[in-house]
């Protein structure tokens, strides 16, 4: 009989709607919000950056404590996540957190040279609060953490007596907190974890190495980015790593909040839709070209893509496919920001082809919104793509992804010359070439052209359950698992 798990510390570094670079900040607002519903008492500890102190003032807070972690001074607040009653701690330290521009990047997009020091503080805070000090008379029986930014929590508190349980999350092993291994010795952390199985990393320091090594559990937010990152091709150096450790490792599928995103409600639409009646969704077009300057014309296809613009996403693939959506008159709507040579090769189509393409730089959420209800299919070509959101909003919207075959992509998205008309909800195409995204779209856009057949893709995509309700059943059974390796780790230690 594994042992229950009460109290949960979910340490992140974004949060949605506070704070968001991509889909980390969705899934720590939903899924605290889904476990919180199914009993567990939760807590979000978040980095006190100025727009999340600013929301925190609005909401009503109150500060909690004082911790002192070398050195460093830092106020905890508490106010709650909006729109619920799970509380959030934001950690309050002026000079770590509170500057204009992104969590990890300047207004121009450079890191921010001292962000060692920052998650470093943050992760000495989280242990102090996972250990039951900072005279709050509560203590968590497990620690989720969740990327790099988190991941020095469970080697910090490993070995530990009466320590909590830990679980760390990754959402992209792409990120992984690298720096000189000077870094290391400037931070004053313990030298028995500079080592290879510690944090050292072919001679430098890498954070993420924390939470993988040490972490009572490990798991990825799909099953099949949880099997690839196994492997070299897409272990960024890490495979070995995670296959020493594989028997602790799961993978979880994301969930999605489906009170945000649900368009029969959701108030960023110029009209609202649902699975029988899907004639809000044609008003939702319109306004969408209107709003970009495209042709009004519903019979045109309407292909969007919505991401962070970076290598990842699989940029190239959608450069090397326009030519042909042009040429057989399609029209093309992005948005995004990121690498500025990428932004720069968007720009450039839209200049050449401004009644067909439309590029928006920026991050823009209600436009989000809009183009996965206005759009008829969305791009989703990732080279790799952990679980990924995106495919999972277009589906509730009816608007049947086209995607590469990777990670949670795989694990969504069914084509239907895979899969049999009943489970068969979009597109997918294997390997990352071109010339297989270019097949993938001419069989979306025959189907496209027979509406019996498209309406019932689109239906078959809207009716799946992509909410939390399952998976957050699996993040408590894997939490559970967490704390029975827990208890075991103590029992050895005292033993030795
Ligand atoms: P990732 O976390 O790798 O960026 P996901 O698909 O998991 O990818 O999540 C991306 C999230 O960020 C989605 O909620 C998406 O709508 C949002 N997003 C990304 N870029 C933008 C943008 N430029 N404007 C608005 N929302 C964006
Ligand atoms: C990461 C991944 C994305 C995933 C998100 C939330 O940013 O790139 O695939 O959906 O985290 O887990």
């Amino acid at each position: 009989m594994l042992p229950r798990v009460k109290r949960v510390l979910f340490v992140t570094s974004e949060l949605y709607p506070l704070v968001k670079t991509g889909g980390l900040a969705d899934v720590s607002a939903s899924l605290p919000r889904a476990l919180s519903g199914l009993g567990l008492d939760i807590r979000i500890l978040l980095p006190g950056y100025p727009a999340a102190m600013t929301t925190a003032r609005q909401l009503g807070s109150k500060k909690l404590a004082t911790l002192t972690t070398g050195g460093h001074a830092m106020t905890l607040w508490q106010t709650r996540l909006p729109d619920s009653d799970v509380p959030l701690w934001l950690l309050d330290s002026p000079a770590l957190f509170d500057r204009h521009g992104g969590p990890y990047q300047n207004p121009l997009g450079q890191d921010w040279p001292d962000n060692a020091q920052r998650f470093h503080q943050f992760a000495l805070a989280a242990c102090q609060l996972a250990l039951g000090q900072g005279s709050l008379n509560w203590q968590p029986d497990l620690v989720h953490c969740n990327d790099w930014q988190t991941a020095l929590i469970p080697a910090l508190l490993h070995g530990h007596r009466a320590r909590p349980a830990t679980l760390f999350t990754i959402h992209n092993l792409a990120y992984q907190g690298v720096f000189d291994a000077s870094t290391f010795w400037q931070l004053g952390l313990p030298p028995p974890l500079w080592h290879m199985d510690g944090l050292e990393f072919y001679g430098q320091l890498a954070f993420i190495k924390g939470g993988i090594m040490f972490a009572d559990q490990l798991s990825t937010v799909s099953p099949r980015y949880s099997e690839e990152i196994q492997q070299p091709q897409f272990g960024w150096g890490l495979d070995g790593a995670l296959r020493h450790r594989h028997d602790r490792l799961h993978g979880i599928l994301n969930g999605i909040d489906d009170e945000i995103w649900n368009p029969a409600t959701d108030p960023h639409l110029a009209a609202h839709y649902h699975r029988d009646d899907l004639s809000g969704k044609a008003v939702c077009k319109q306004d969408l070209q209107r709003q970009l300057g495209l042709p009004v014309r519903a019979e045109i296809p309407l292909l969007a893509f919505v991401g962070r613009l970076v290598e990842q996403k699989g940029v190239d693939l959608i450069d090397a496919v326009l030519p042909g959506l042009k040429d057989l008159g399609c029209q093309v709507a992005l948005l995004g920001s990121g690498q500025p040579q990428l932004e720069r090769i968007l720009l450039e189509w839209q200049h050449r082809h401004p009644s067909q393409i439309s590029v928006t730089l920026g991050y823009d959420e209600p436009l989000a919104h809009q183009l996965t209800a206005g759009a008829d299919m969305l791009l989703m070509p990732s080279r790799f793509e952990p679980c990924g959101l995106n495919q999972l909003y277009a589906l509730k919207y009816g608007t049947p992804p086209i995607v590469h075959g990777v990670g949670g992509l795989r694990d969504t998205v069914f084509d239907p010359t895979q899969y049999t008309a009943r489970k068969a909800n979009g597109f997918s195409f294997e390997p990352a070439t071109g010339e297989a995204f270019w097949q993938a779209l001419e069989r979306a856009l025959t189907l496209y052209r027979q509406p019996r057949h498209w309406l019932r893709l689109q239906r078959r995509g809207m009716a799946a359950d992509a909410s939390w309700r399952r998976s957050a059943s699996d993040y408590t059974r894997l939490y559970r698992k967490a704390l029975a390796a827990c208890h075991q780790a103590s029992r050895q230690t005292t033993l030795a």
